[in-house]
């Protein structure tokens, strides 16, 4: 397991290469098979391979450039009224996203919407939710670009473990 989690990165560069719709729903299944707050599982997504809106989602916030560039764009969206711990669901359900992404021999990158405004000035949550008519119960906390990575930076190194951040038994 550790091997996977070292091994993740974020990726921004992908091939110009279709995504396997069984590797995505893998990925899919990776979130759905994670832990959440009194099991109430509030997440839904939109896969996206639009180009057009592919397109229209790298202008979501100022850092979303590359999504234009990958095959797929998963959106990750939480029910705020079906679960109070909505944002510690949706951070378990990208860690998830990452780690099979990896695993599957893929890349992605978290591209934070929630609370950031699209590159015309609208709030990006209600940008991406007008642009695919999501409801308005569903935060949108998140997209994913995914691809098969064209550059990768490395993998992360053990020295990157920082004993000093670890307090035991006492701060
Ligand atoms: C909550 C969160 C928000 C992030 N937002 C963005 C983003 O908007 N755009 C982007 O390119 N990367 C984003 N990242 C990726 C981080 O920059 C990246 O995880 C960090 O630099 C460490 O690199 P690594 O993921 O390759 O280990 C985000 C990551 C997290 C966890």
């Amino acid at each position: 397991m550790l091997a996977v989690i070292k091994k993740r990165r974020s990726i921004r560069e992908f091939l110009d290469k279709p995504v396997e719709k069984e590797k995505i729903e893998e990925i899919l299944k990776a979130v759905m098979f994670a832990p959440s707050a009194v099991h109430r599982r509030p997440w839904e997504f939109v896969v996206v391979e639009d180009p057009e809106k592919k397109e229209a989602l790298a202008r979501a916030t100022p850092w979303a450039d590359f999504a234009s560039k990958a095959p797929v764009v998963l959106v990750l969206c939480v029910d705020e009224e079906l679960s109070r711990e909505w944002l510690e669901d949706a951070a378990i359900a990208g860690a998830h996203i990452y780690l099979e992404a990896t695993n599957q021999g893929l890349g992605t990158c978290w591209i934070q919407v929630r609370g950031h405004q699209s590159q015309t000035g609208e709030d990006s949550e209600e940008f991406v939710r007008q642009l695919l008519g999501i409801p308005a119960k569903f935060r949108v906390v998140a997209l994913f670009p995914l691809g098969y990575p064209s550059s990768y930076p490395g993998e992360h190194q053990d020295d990157e473990y920082s004993p000093e951040k670890v307090h035991w038994d006492q701060w």
